[in-house]
């Protein structure tokens, strides 16, 4: 089945099957699209721990696929012998990846075009079981995951910034709004309930499922942090003010020996940062990124602010003004400007413009309470350490969340490359808090 032809069958039985196709095909095409151009000498080293070498991403994403849908589904037997040995990644920790003896670039790019035959194969014509559309969802939402975490490799590593099909690069940056400028919202306490909705057609475990929590009054801001606003705190000296960081985040401060966010680069009076493999003036209004859960909270400390929690993240994100406009109804939106799918005036996602937009843009995708661009740009360190909700239950795929519990921080909202399909407002990442080479930024709240 190509494409762009449907069967028509006179039931609705292939709508499904042809929309788990057409997703499977386009989480593909990205992920090939993210790779292809990289030079021989660019799919594995230099090794760095904290990320995986490409060749290993484009393996492991064809060998989730085949893992959850032709061996779990089908019980089929894995193509190659060897696959979960190089490719399952609790198995083997990042910095190992770099040592494994990896098939060729042709065969690994073979085996997931095998894969994907078979995939997509099996649900020609006929209408897929739940269970089936579960696990078809699994290995898209994976490998889109996994698109995002090859952008930020390339960013990584000092890479060209990848050539999609689907880029708006080029195109007009939507103005900032006349007269916006960064502020904080008041939202009144609330009994709240954060987590994922039932209606929500696929979900992972951590985020099941929604329950009541109680938000005291709190004042958030309406953006993230800007450049220029972070720039204050390097150069009042932040960095090296030892009261500012706690003792683990100065224990990361000196052996990493940051006096800056990793990027930056000074020059003279001003400053530059890399942007894939070209130094860029920084610009004031676009946020802050590639800063780490350390130094969110050392600005915090210095800027007489701090990190919203998780409740109070969501809770500005999806709730709505009740009728009296004084208290927070039970409404729970899906995205910060209502229940319709993301769209370019309402968020920066897709890769559609390779980077950061300015936080004064996008007044279309303001939540109920008033705070900009939440889904989108970038990704928000919480002051929450990720932990299972109340009734946690392990999903299949069992090591997703479950051994990040306790170790992580979690992080809201998506950033530029993150797949729209993916992120809405009750969606959990989660990252060690030293992770300065991941698209996050942060908002902050006042004490
Ligand atoms: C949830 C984005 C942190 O990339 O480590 C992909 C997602 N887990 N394959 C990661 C994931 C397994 C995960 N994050
Ligand atoms: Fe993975």
């Amino acid at each position: 089945m190509s494409e762009t032809s449907v069967h028509v069958t006179g039931s609705l039985d292939w709508i499904m099957a042809a929309a788990l196709i057409a997703e499977l095909r386009d989480a593909r095409k990205r992920e090939l699209e993210l790779f292809s151009d990289l030079k021989e000498e660019q799919l594995v080293g230099p090794a760095m721990p904290i990320i995986e070498p490409p060749l290993w991403e484009l393996g492991h994403v064809g060998w989730f696929q085949e893992r959850w849908i032709l061996r779990r589904l089908d019980e089929d037997e894995p193509l190659h012998p060897q696959a979960d040995q190089l490719y399952h990644s609790f198995n083997i920790a990042n910095a190992r990846r770099w040592n494994l003896r990896f098939p060729s670039r042709s065969e690994t790019l073979d085996y997931l075009a095998a894969v994907l035959d078979r995939s997509i194969g099996r649900l020609d014509g006929r209408q897929p079981s739940d269970e089936e559309v579960y696990f078809y969802r699994l290995a898209i939402f994976h490998e889109d995951m996994h698109g995002e975490t090859l952008t930020h490799i390339r960013q990584t590593l000092g890479y060209a910034p990848p050539t999609l099909s689907a880029s708006r690069v080029g195109h007009a940056a939507p103005a900032p709004e006349p007269g916006f400028e960064p502020h904080d919202v008041e939202i009144p306490g609330a009994s709240y309930r954060l987590g994922g909705t039932t209606d929500i057609p696929f979900v992972f475990d951590n985020e099941k499922w929604a329950h009541a929590v109680t938000v005291r009054p709190y004042r958030i801001s309406a953006t993230p942090v800007t450049n220029a606003e972070f720039q204050r705190f390097v150069e009042a000296g932040g960095y090296q003010q030892r009261e500012l960081w706690s003792d683990e985040g100065w224990k990361w401060r000196l052996e990493s020996k940051a006096e800056h966010p990793v990027y930056w680069q000074r020059a003279g009076d001003r400053w530059l940062w890399r942007r894939f493999d070209a130094l860029k003036p920084l610009k004031d209004y676009q946020p802050v990124i590639h800063v780490n859960w350390y130094e969110a909270n050392a600005y915090c400390a210095w800027a007489g602010r701090r990190l919203p929690t998780e409740a109070e993240w969501e809770l500005a994100a999806s709730a709505e003004h009740s009728a009296d406009g004084r208290g927070i109804s039970d409404h729970k939106r899906r995205y910060p400007w209502g229940d319709e799918p993301p769209s370019p005036p309402r968020a920066n996602l897709d890769s559609a413009a390779m980077g950061c937009l300015d936080v004064r843009s996008l007044p279309a995708g303001d939540s109920s309470v008033g705070c900009r661009q939440m889904i989108g740009n970038v990704w928000e360190w919480t002051a929450d350490t990720f932990e299972a909700y109340p009734g946690f239950e392990l999903d299949p795929y069992d090591t997703y969340s479950a051994p990040s519990f306790g170790q992580q921080k979690v992080l809201r909202g998506g950033c530029w490359a993150t797949r729209a399909r993916l992120i809405r407002n009750t969606f959990r990442n989660f990252y060690t808090p030293d992770r300065n080479n991941i698209f996050a930024g942060f908002r902050t709240c006042a004490h």
